[in-house]
């Protein structure tokens, strides 16, 4: 538009700082990512793949990262080329004076720009069905089934057994076995939620109401982490969580441990713990082989042998274990553990009878 090409009347001085900036920011932040683009320990980098499902689909992300930074390079390298080129004349002043066509070139430039886009966007659309339909089953059958439930704001773990007797719930750390395939049953218990192990396995939306399934694989014994990665609320962004890839007999053994029932406690301190426990925490939290049976929260029969709390954003210690049970709003605002208040030695003994469970 001719009423453009004078300099705009409110552009001073300052108004070049901005983009000027974000443009540092932005070649700043690509340059970095260039210099490390197989950085296996950014524990949420989707630029390299743990297994045989990321295997699968790096190549695609690769891909279509570049293609898009090609465009954008070439449109911004046109745009400015079009912007510094002078046209013969003064630039006109009114609308009135606006030329409605500029010659036959104008329309070359379309054509080739809506043929070339269409190109390599059908292109990519084709890649990524292929891409799709690649990972939608793995090559072999899954070595085991698990089922994930997303919660505001946590997962729960449940792992069938042949009988009742060896299935058992867990939370927020899965454990699966190397090397082989397995499969996930994803289910909502509140709001939309998205499963995500970036080095292992894309995103898969978790929705209620409907079961989704995923698969993945993990090449190496390790921990990988996870994340929510669909908006669910204030703290979404605190919605982590683990999968442990160990060998099969490891996996084999983490598994048969988890299934058995708490151990009674064995010191009188932890005792009398359990029973303040019970009373307090067993409406919304579960330790199988005690009175405590709650759905709300975590199954905590076997809370010792994870590496995590709230949903993997703060480590398992004792001192994190003990501030835990008494500030979870002030640790993790607006999730469902409550503020807890109650005296100091039936406090001690809470966290005494906890750490028993191995
Ligand atoms: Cu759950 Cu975001």
């Amino acid at each position: 538009m001719t009423a453009r090409q004078g300099p705009l009347p409110t552009a001073g001085p300052m108004r070049a700082r901005p983009p000027r900036l974000l443009l540092l920011a932005g070649v700043s932040a690509c340059l970095l990512a260039a210099a490390n683009p197989a950085r296996a320990d950014i524990p949420l980098n989707y630029l390299v793949s743990a297994g045989a499902r990321a295997n699968h689909i790096l190549p695609l992300t690769w891909g279509v990262s570049i293609i898009s930074v090609l465009v954008v390079i070439t449109l911004s390298g046109l745009l400015l080329w079009a912007i510094l080129r002078r046209r013969g004349g003064p630039p006109t002043r009114t609308f009135d004076n606006t030329p409605a066509s500029r010659g036959g070139d104008g329309l070359r430039w379309i054509s080739w720009g809506v043929g070339l886009s269409s190109i390599v966007l059908f292109a990519t659309v084709i890649w990524t069905i292929r891409t799709v339909a690649r990972v939608m089953e793995p090559d072999e059958e899954p070595a085991i089934t698990l089922e994930v439930i997303a919660h505001q704001w946590w997962w729960e773990v449940r792992y069938p057994g042949a009988m009742p007797s060896q299935g058992f719930t867990t939370a927020n750390e899965i454990h699966i076995p190397v090397g082989q395939p397995v499969r996930i049953r994803l289910k909502g218990a509140d709001v939309i939620h998205s499963f995500w192990v970036p080095l292992l396995a894309g995103k898969t939306d978790v929705i209620p109401g409907t079961v989704n399934t995923t698969w993945m694989t993990a090449d190496a014994p390790g921990t990988y982490r996870g994340q929510c990665t669909e908006y669910c609320g204030v703290e979404h962004a605190n919605m982590g969580f683990l999968v442990i890839a160990q060998p099969r007999p490891e996996f084999d053994a983490w598994r048969r441990a988890q299934a058995s029932s708490a151990a009674p406690p064995a010191r009188p301190r932890a005792r009398e713990g359990e029973a303040h426990f019970k009373a307090r925490c067993g409406a919304c939290h579960s330790v199988r082989g005690t009175g405590a049976g709650g759905r709300v929260g975590p199954d905590l029969t076997h809370l010792m042998s994870r590496q995590t709390l709230a949903a993997a954003t703060i480590p398992n210690t004792p001192d994190t274990l003990a501030r835990w049970i008494i500030h979870a709003q002030d640790m993790k605002p607006r999730s469902l553990m409550p503020n807890i208040r109650m005296p100091e030695d039936e406090h001690a003994a809470i966290t005494a009878y906890l750490q028993t469970l191995e």
